[in-house]
């Protein structure tokens, strides 16, 4: 078949090699792409939330598929105006994709079906908020309610910047429309694990849960970013937990957004707290998680175009998710300064030789190409995945070959994976 890929990140990279490795596809353009990917597959400079020009490149190529990676285009309906030319698509609708797109939608779903959830309230007045807010008592959790790119989110023991942080919102307009109206939460406490799960909008296949690492600095320290790290598998989950999650949390949770809002066909994002009353979920997203699918895709056997066909096709009962045994570890090297300023137009070397360390796979997130060399465009600028027996050999590839790939300012997280290493070796004892 031939497949159109839309994004041009980090989980694009992993997700357009699946792509590119699947038996099934024999040919594989991604729109816009990045230079990692152009060598895998050819890349177009198209806009990707531009529907009119995805429509138009689809055709041009006769994709029998198309995948959406980030969230832009799917609410931006680049999904719905590509079925509706009759291709086929793995990205739900932009009306389904308001699990992710709209906090106060997720929630007002999520206590309809009963599933477990932060207590919360959504509020358009700052006193309102503000007495909600003290009724749960620290720490403070409050959210912008649409899309604010990661950044919308404050979580703090301090009532004056809870307090600042919703006024931020609907006093001073920071996140203009996307913070018109703010979610206050309780906080959830307990290990945080993100389960990906593929559906057809009818049968639900979830894929092995996948850590990520939100803060900047070692032990969880510094500000949020979009993330400097991942692993999968989580060995802290209890056994069967993902399958009881798909089960009950993911699979009435798609049944309720096609019911509300028409076919959700692609990934669903369950980002979930391990509590002490069990599983409760912090997030809904309507795609691949960024950076877990680094950590993922290593894993996968399956032959991923024909698994995001059957999605397209309502075929995924047909099929089970094979996954290797082995554990895999995705370090981020980010630019000096993120998730603040950064410089760009940066010389990068060393990523051949990374890239024939043995299990390692490197993915770009922020590159480009300049005067014929690779230099960094973005704050998070290659994932270096690695797949190895045990997490200590899967982190110690991982490190060894994000050592061997250099630019001024590099920085990356020394911790990656190092609870599931430590938690492995006490296992063994
Ligand atoms: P989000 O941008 O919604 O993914 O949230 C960013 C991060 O904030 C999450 O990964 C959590 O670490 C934290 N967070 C969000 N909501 C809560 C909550 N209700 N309780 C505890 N931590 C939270
Ligand atoms: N890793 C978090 C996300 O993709 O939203």
């Amino acid at each position: 078949m031939r497949a159109l890929l839309l994004g041009s990140g980090g989980r694009e990279s992993a997700l357009a090699w699946a792509l590119h490795g699947s038996s099934s596809v024999d040919d594989l353009v991604v729109a816009p792409g990045n230079p990692g990917i152009a060598r895998i597959a050819r890349t177009a400079g198209v806009d990707p939330t531009d529907a009119r020009s995805v429509v138009k490149l689809a055709s041009e190529i006769d994709a029998d598929l198309v995948v959406i990676g980030p969230e832009a285009p799917l609410v931006a309906g680049v999904g719905d105006a590509l079925r509706a030319e009759g291709r086929s698509v793995f990205g739900p609708s932009a009306s389904a994709a308001r699990i992710e797109g709209s906090k106060t939608f997720a929630k007002d779903l999520m206590d309809r079906t009963g599933i477990p959830t932060a207590r919360w309230g959504a509020f358009t007045d700052v006193h309102k908020a503000v007495a909600f807010m003290d009724e749960l008592g620290p720490p403070y959790v409050t959210k912008a309610d649409g899309l604010a790119a990661g950044k919308g989110v404050v979580v703090t023991p301090e009532r004056g910047a809870a307090l600042e942080a919703i006024q931020e919102c609907l006093v001073h307009g920071k996140f203009g429309a996307s913070g018109r109206s703010v979610v206050v939460e309780e906080f959830l406490s307990g290990e945080e694990v993100s389960l990906i799960a593929l559906t057809d909008g009818e049968t639900v296949r979830a894929c092995e849960p996948a850590q990520d690492y939100k803060r900047a600095l070692e032990d969880d320290r510094g500000p949020n970013t979009g993330g400097m790290g991942s692993y999968s598998p989580v060995p802290m989950c209890p056994e069967g937990l993902a399958q009881s999650v798909a089960d009950e949390v993911i699979e009435p949770m798609v049944r309720a957004t096609c019911a509300a809002a028409g076919p959700f066909i692609g990934a669903i994002y369950a980002g979930l707290v391990l509590t002490s009353q069990g599983a409760k979920v912090l997030e809904f997203n309507a795609r691949f998680g960024d950076p877990e699918t680094q950590a993922l895709v290593p894993r996968l056997i399956s032959d991923f175009g024909e698994v995001c066909m059957a999605c397209a096709h309502g075929r995924l009962s047909e099929i089970e998710l094979e996954w290797r045994a082995d554990k895999c570890v995705s370090i981020v090297l980010a630019a000096g300064g993120y998730p603040g300023g950064y410089a760009k137009g940066i010389e990068i070397t060393g990523v051949e030789a990374a890239a024939r360390c043995e299990g390692v796979q490197i993915f770009h997130a922020g590159t480009a190409t300049q005067d014929g060399k690779l230099v960094t465009n973005g704050g998070r600028v290659l994932n270096v995945s690695a797949l190895g027996a045990t997490f200590e050999q899967a982190r110690s590839r991982a490190y060894e070959a994000a050592a061997l790939i250099h630019f001024e300012g590099k920085r990356m997280r020394s911790d990656i994976a190092l609870k599931a290493e430590k938690l492995e070796r006490a296992e063994a004892q």
